[in-house]
C-alpha cells in the first residue's frame, strides 16, 4: 500500500469489517442478517454458551441483534411490547436452528422487567448479556412547543426502561455469579446523544442520559 489516503481509508474499513463480522467462509451471505442465520449454533461461535436478553426485539435493531446473537451461538430471550412481532423474531431464530423464547414486556414497568429476567434464567438457564435496546422517538414537534408531561413517556422508555433492565440484570448477574460477578449490560444510544439539534430535543436528551 502506498501513501494514498483513499487507499489507506479503504484498507482500514475492510480490516474493521473483517474484525466486526468474522465468518468462517470470509464471505458476506446474500440477504443480510436474517439469511445469515441458517444453521444451528456451533461451539466455535463468539457467543456459544451465552444467554442474552434483548428488548425491543420485535423489529429493527433489536430483531437484527437477536438474530445475530443467535447466529453467534447465544440462546436469546426476545422481549417487546409487540407480541406478534416479537414471537415472530423468536420463531425465526428457532427456524434457523437456534434456541429462543419471546416474552411481552414493557421496559418502563419494573415488575415486568424483573419477571422477564426471571424467565430468562428459569427457561434459558442464565443471563450473560442484557441488551436494553427498546426505545422510542416521540413526536417531532419543536421542543419549545411541548409540555414537560409530553416528554415524560419518552423518558419512561429511553431512560427509566434502560435503568430497569440494567438494574434487574445486574442484580441477577451478581446473584448467579456470587463473589465474581460478570456479564454485559448494553444499551442502544444515538448519534442524537452526541450531536443535538432542532426540533426533537426530547429524544436527544433522553439519549444523552445513556452516555454518562
Ligand atoms: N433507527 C435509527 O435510526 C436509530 C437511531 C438512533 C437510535 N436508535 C435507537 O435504537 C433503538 C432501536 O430502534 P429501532 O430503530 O430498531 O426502532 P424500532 O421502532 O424498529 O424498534 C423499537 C422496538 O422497541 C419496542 N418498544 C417500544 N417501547 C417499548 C417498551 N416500553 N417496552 C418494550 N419494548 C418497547 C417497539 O415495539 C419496537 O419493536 C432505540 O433505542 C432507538 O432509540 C435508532
Amino acid at each position: 500500500m502506498g501513501s494514498d489516503p483513499q487507499e489507506r481509508a479503504k484498507l482500514r474499513i475492510a480490516t474493521l469489517a473483517n474484525q466486526l463480522v468474522p465468518r468462517a467462509s470470509g464471505a458476506t451471505p446474500p440477504g443480510g442478517l436474517e439469511r445469515e442465520h441458517t444453521e444451528a449454533p456451533r461451539a466455535d461461535r463468539r457467543l456459544a454458551g451465552k444467554i442474552a436478553l434483548v428488548t425491543g426485539a420485535a423489529s429493527g435493531i433489536g430483531r437484527a441483534s437477536a438474530l445475530r446473537f443467535a447466529a453467534e451461538g447465544a440462546k436469546v430471550l426476545c422481549a417487546d411490547t409487540n407480541e406478534s412481532d416479537v414471537r415472530d423474531t423468536a420463531q425465526q431464530i428457532r427456524n434457523g436452528g437456534g434456541i429462543a423464547e419471546h416474552i411481552v414486556c414493557n421496559v418502563s414497568n419494573a415488575t415486568q422487567v424483573e419477571a422477564t429476567v426471571e424467565q430468562c434464567v428459569n427457561n434459558l438457564g442464565g443471563l450473560d448479556i442484557m441488551f436494553a435496546n427498546a426505545g422510542v422517538l416521540g413526536s417531532l414537534s419543536p421542543w419549545t412547543e411541548i409540555e414537560a408531561e409530553e416528554w415524560a413517556p419518552v423518558l419512561q422508555v429511553n431512560v427509566v426502561g434502560v435503568f430497569n433492565c440494567f438494574k434487574f440484570a445486574a442484580l441477577k448477574m451478581q446473584q448467579l455469579r456470587g463473589e465474581v460477578p460478570g456479564g454485559s449490560l448494553i444499551a442502544t444510544s444515538s448519534v442524537a446523544g452526541i450531536r443535538s439539534g432542532q426540533p426533537n430535543l426530547r429524544h436527544h436528551r433522553s439519549k444523552i442520559k445513556r452516555r454518562k
